[in-house]
């Protein structure tokens, strides 16, 4: 997939550039090239048992979205730049947006990766080095951008919602992305054998699972608020027999909300019940660990006015939105003046194969994105 992104880059004439995390670059440059450049990009891996447009399309689009501006005889000021993310899925080292967190400088993330291991107790840096990036200890840090870089960074993805469907509306201007957070949780019992463990004598981990993943169900319809959303996505029983008492569980969580305050006051809500739910259970909660708890982003009113601009002079339908899945661009935003463009996709389906948007939207998305950089190029 790499060698096949850079193999478009280069036919489309850009310098072409990968980091130590393998985040690949793609420059065109502008006629004032130290002035920071107008990016784009999305991600290309996928979760497990997901559809083909989640990330694809702002990648492939971007690269379509510059041999438009290529064909039509543009000249960029400011330096046109795609940006192919690594890892915006957080399947394999439980860290989202890993390339773009990275290159938003965040220090702690540098460390944390030295240690991370995947669920093989395979660690992140041997991994790399296996797929062909091997890092010493100060390679994390040359990931992180320069002040200034970008003037700016925009991301044109599918909904993964179904309003802009619904209302028939080709268009979604990004205004907001939700605040997103992942947690894992594990219990420890004795387990036992499933027949000759009397149930009062049993402290279940599975059962601790069970009634933990409930417990956070009731704190998210509790928040107040419909844009507050909690999932227990993973939830592993050891040693996963019919016969046998699970002797451990392993929960990750993901909770989000546009309100920052409101989901931090569930993750606590959600450690308080674990708490409780260990004591009356008589299990040990071994871990409790937030692995992100980040803020929300807002776009910036630069790039808003900028895609306002080209969706009105292409006279297309719009709508301002917010995104409550998160993207790349949460941590572009910490940059660089950020903003979203989205479209429709079929029935809001997305993170399951039926995902699937229309060439006619796609196209409509690239040519408002084109023209959307075109703009901030000149600026
Ligand atoms: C990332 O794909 C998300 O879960 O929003
Ligand atoms: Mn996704
Ligand atoms: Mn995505
Ligand atoms: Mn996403």
């Amino acid at each position: 997939m790499c060698r096949y992104i850079k193999g478009i880059m280069n036919q489309l004439g850009l310098a072409v550039r990968e980091d130590a995390v393998g985040n690949i670059f793609g420059r065109w440059e502008g006629s004032e090239a130290g002035l920071g450049a107008v990016g784009t990009g999305s991600h290309v891996d996928a979760i497990p048992f997901s559809g083909k447009y989640d990330g694809v399309v702002g990648v492939l689009g971007a690269l379509e979205a510059i041999s438009l501006l290529k064909r039509s005889g543009f000249q960029p000021k400011r330096s046109l730049e795609v940006i192919m993310f690594t890892s915006e899925e957080p399947t394999r080292f439980g860290i989202s947006c890993l390339g773009s967190r990275l290159m938003a400088g965040i220090e702690e993330l540098a460390q944390s990766l030295r240690m991370v291991v995947d669920n093989q107790n395979v660690s992140f840096l041997d991994a790399a080095e296996s797929a062909g990036y091997k890092m010493g200890p100060e390679d994390l840090h040359s990931v992180f951008l320069k002040k200034d870089s970008y003037s700016a960074f925009i991301e044109l993805h599918i909904e993964q919602g179904p309003i802009l469907e619904k209302e028939g509306i080709p268009i979604g201007i990004v205004t907001a992305i939700a605040a997103p957070a992942s947690i894992t949780v594990e219990f420890e019992g004795n387990g036992g054998h499933a027949g000759a463990v009397l149930m009062p004598a049993r402290n279940d981990a599975g059962l601790a699972a069970a009634e933990l993943a409930l417990a956070i169900e009731k704190h998210v319809l509790e928040s107040g608020s419909i844009d507050t959303v909690g999932t227990t996505g993973i939830l592993q029983l050891h040693p996963g027999a019919i016969n046998s008492i699970p002797s451990k569980s392993h929960l990750e969580i993901d909770v989000r909300d546009i309100d920052e305050k409101r989901r931090n006051d569930v993750i606590e809500k959600i450690r308080r019940s674990a708490t409780e739910i260990s004591k009356n259970r008589g299990v040990m909660l071994s871990e409790f660990k937030i692995i992100n708890q980040d803020p929300p982003a807002l776009s910036d009113k630069s790039v808003i006015d900028a895609m306002e601009f080209a969706v009105k002079q292409l006279n297309l339908e719009y709508k301002k939105m917010i995104s409550r899945a998160y993207h790349d661009s949460l941590f572009m935003a910490r940059v660089s003046p950020m903003g979203m463009i989205f479209i429709p996709c079929y029935k809001g389906y997305s993170h399951k194969p039926e995902e699937y948007a229309s060439q006619e939207d796609m196209a409509n998305g690239v040519k408002v994105l084109a023209l959307t950089m075109a703009k901030l190029s000149l600026e």
